[in-house]
């Protein structure tokens, strides 16, 4: 089959390799009908995930169809359309029963730091992901979640993971009615963090990236505030903006390869002294108020240095965050879709041939041609439209 795969840092390809098969009882093998490009990817293709190795198949938000199914597998059948949450879950463990799906203690039993999670690195379990024409599903029967017929597959994709991840996010930020949500991050995740936001209540939702095309994508779509923190002092800004408290609730949606600190960038992205850059969160530290919630759903994998960890104390806040359990919000978000509150599908502005998946990569990660999110499809895939 075709499949991108990892060919050391900053470089993808797509090359032939075998199929899946399956090997345990409850596995089954989806054909993938869409895979999309996260910004966690992006982690992985600039070699910031320990134990990335070559020839691993990257991928963990795709919807497919049931292709085969082990002789344990129930719950779905043989044809049916199915989205697949990001992380791997057995359903019947500690974590999994009290809906903590993404501590699933069962499916990456080497480490306790991680759940097993589609393509990404053997830190988290070495299954290889969805961005490829078929892809074995551990748990189909547990994880899997049929695609009703009226939600298109374009849809449905983002419900894997930016959708779900987004909506987790504002959720963990504990708006109340009216209050003031500052969102760093325009990326899909930071976007269906807003409209996630607007749905729970907030007043003023602002968003922040660096990126003009990005602001410009989510004052359009979502009709927020916006501030391009290279154009003016966030901090500063922010307070002018909230009678010099800052906002309600952070929600930080951008992770470890934050801009903002050349210093953070320089030691931790380019020189790997640290895991990567931690300003984004030392931005939500610094702009939210006393007493505040600090959302914090972007990626960090190792330790991070000089992460203003005193200011947050006497601060009195508090930080809400972890891997987004996907499972437990795609009703709702199904719901959301079927009475057209939102069109997920309007994210993706790159639909690309899997066999052209570098090139949305390389186009996601330097924020080329107004790329927001890449989906690819499989040749012979149907979700042209
Ligand atoms: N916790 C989870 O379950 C989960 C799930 C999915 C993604 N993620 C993480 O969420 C993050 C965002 O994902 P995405 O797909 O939206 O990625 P993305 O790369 O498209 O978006 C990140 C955005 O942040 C902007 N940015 C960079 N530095 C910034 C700063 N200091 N302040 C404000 N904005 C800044 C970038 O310009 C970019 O537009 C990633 O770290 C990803 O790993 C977490
Ligand atoms: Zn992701
Ligand atoms: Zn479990």
């Amino acid at each position: 089959m075709r499949a991108l795969t990892y060919d050391g840092p900053y470089r993808v390809k797509v090359r032939n390799k075998p199929e899946p098969r399956i090997e345990h009882p409850q596995d089954g093998i989806v054909r993938v009908t869409a895979a999309a490009i996260c910004g966690s990817d992006l982690h992985l293709l600039h070699g910031l995930v320990p134990d990335t190795r070559i020839g691993f198949t990257f991928g963990h938000e795709f919807t497919g169809v049931v292709e085969e199914l082990g002789p344990g597998a129930q719950g779905v059948q043989k044809g049916d359309r199915v989205m697949l949450p990001f992380q791997i879950f057995c359903g019947g463990c500690y974590y999994c029963t009290r809906g903590l799906t993404s501590c699933c203690e069962s499916t990456n039993p080497a480490t306790d730091a991680a759940t097993g999670i589609y393509g990404y690195s053997h830190t988290m379990g070495g299954y290889d992901g969805g961005q490829a024409e078929y892809v074995r599903v551990p748990f189909i029967g547990v994880d899997a979640e049929k695609i009703p017929a009226d939600v298109e597959d374009l849809d449905a994709l983002p419900m894997t993971d930016a959708f779900a991840t987004g909506y987790q996010a504002a959720e963990m930020a504990g708006i109340e009615e009216g209050e003031t949500v500052l969102v760093l991050g325009c990326g899909p995740v930071g976007l269906f963090s807003m409209w996630s936001a607007w749905v729970m209540g907030a007043g003023r939702v602002i968003a922040v990236d660096h990126v003009d095309y990005r602001l410009e994508f989510a004052r359009k779509w979502l009709g927020v505030e916006t501030l391009n923190f290279k154009d003016a002092d966030l901090v500063t800004a922010v307070k002018g903006m909230t009678d010099d408290r800052g906002a309600d609730a952070t929600i930080e949606a951008v992770g470890c390869e934050a801009a903002g600190s050349p210093v953070h960038r320089a030691l931790g992205v380019y020189m790997k002294l640290e895991a990567g850059s931690p300003q984004a969160l030392n931005f939500a530290i610094h702009a939210t108020k006393k007493g505040g919630t600090i959302s914090m759903i972007g990626g960090y994998g190792p330790p991070y240095n000089a992460v203003d960890i005193g200011t947050f104390m006497n601060k009195a806040q508090r930080i809400n965050t972890g891997q987004a359990s996907v499972k437990r919000y795609m009703p709702r978000l199904l719901e959301h879709v079927q009475a057209g509150r939102i069109r997920p599908q309007q994210v993706f502005t790159h639909r690309l041939p899997l066999d052209r998946a570098p090139e949305g990569y390389h186009t996601f990660a330097q924020k080329r041609d107004g790329c927001i999110k890449v989906a690819l499809l499989p040749n012979g895939s149907a979700t042209l439209h």
